[in-house]
């Protein structure tokens, strides 16, 4: 009866091999690999829950500074309203993103690539990070307001 044991082993092994070829889920497999950041998938960011940006009224003296800084603080350089440069398109990002998404984006930009869904997707789309440009918290809102001006229709744009 020396083969017992064995068999017993196979048997066992048998069992064990079973309980794993249940179908795991797609997204626990799909969250931790890096190719998932590159996908067609819009990611989703706890940063981005909430009105879009544009849902508030612009504030006119604000967007006029945010205007000034976006060629001052070098935005431009990789940005402009209609068309892709090194840099995402930002027309219509006062639409698809919150205030504060936007925000923390300008202010920590470095921070957002690794810990935030939707930069890590842009970042694996432009292959590019966007550097920190030290722009203070109010200047960062003076932006946003810009931006909701661009995405304003109602507005004839001055
Ligand atoms: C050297 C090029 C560069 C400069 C300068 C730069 N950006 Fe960016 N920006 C990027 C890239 C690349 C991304 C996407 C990848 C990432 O998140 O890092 C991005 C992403 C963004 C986004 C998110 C776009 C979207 O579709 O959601 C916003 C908003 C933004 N930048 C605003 C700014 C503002 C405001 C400034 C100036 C203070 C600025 N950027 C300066 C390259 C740049």
């Amino acid at each position: 009866m020396r083969h017992r044991p064995v068999s017993f082993a196979i048997a066992l092994l048998a069992i064990v091999l079973a309980g794993c070829s249940k179908p795991e889920p797609a997204s626990t497999t799909a969250a931790s690999s890096g190719a998932a950041a590159a996908s067609a998938t819009p990611a989703v960011s706890a940063l981005d829950a909430g009105p879009r940006a544009a849902e508030s009224p612009v504030d006119e003296v604000l967007e006029d500074e945010g205007e000034k800084l976006f060629k001052d603080k070098g935005c431009s350089a990789c940005h402009t309203f209609g068309k892709k440069l090194t840099g995402p398109d930002l027309a219509g990002v006062s639409k698809r993103r919150t205030a504060m998404w936007i925000e923390r984006q300008i202010l920590h930009p470095e921070q957002m690539v690794k810990e935030d869904p939707i930069a890590k997707q842009l970042m694996a789309t432009y292959m590019l990070q966007m550097p920190n440009q030290g722009l203070t918290e109010a200047q960062a809102k003076a932006l946003i307001e810009y931006f909701k001006h661009q995405d304003d229709e109602s507005d004839d744009k001055d």
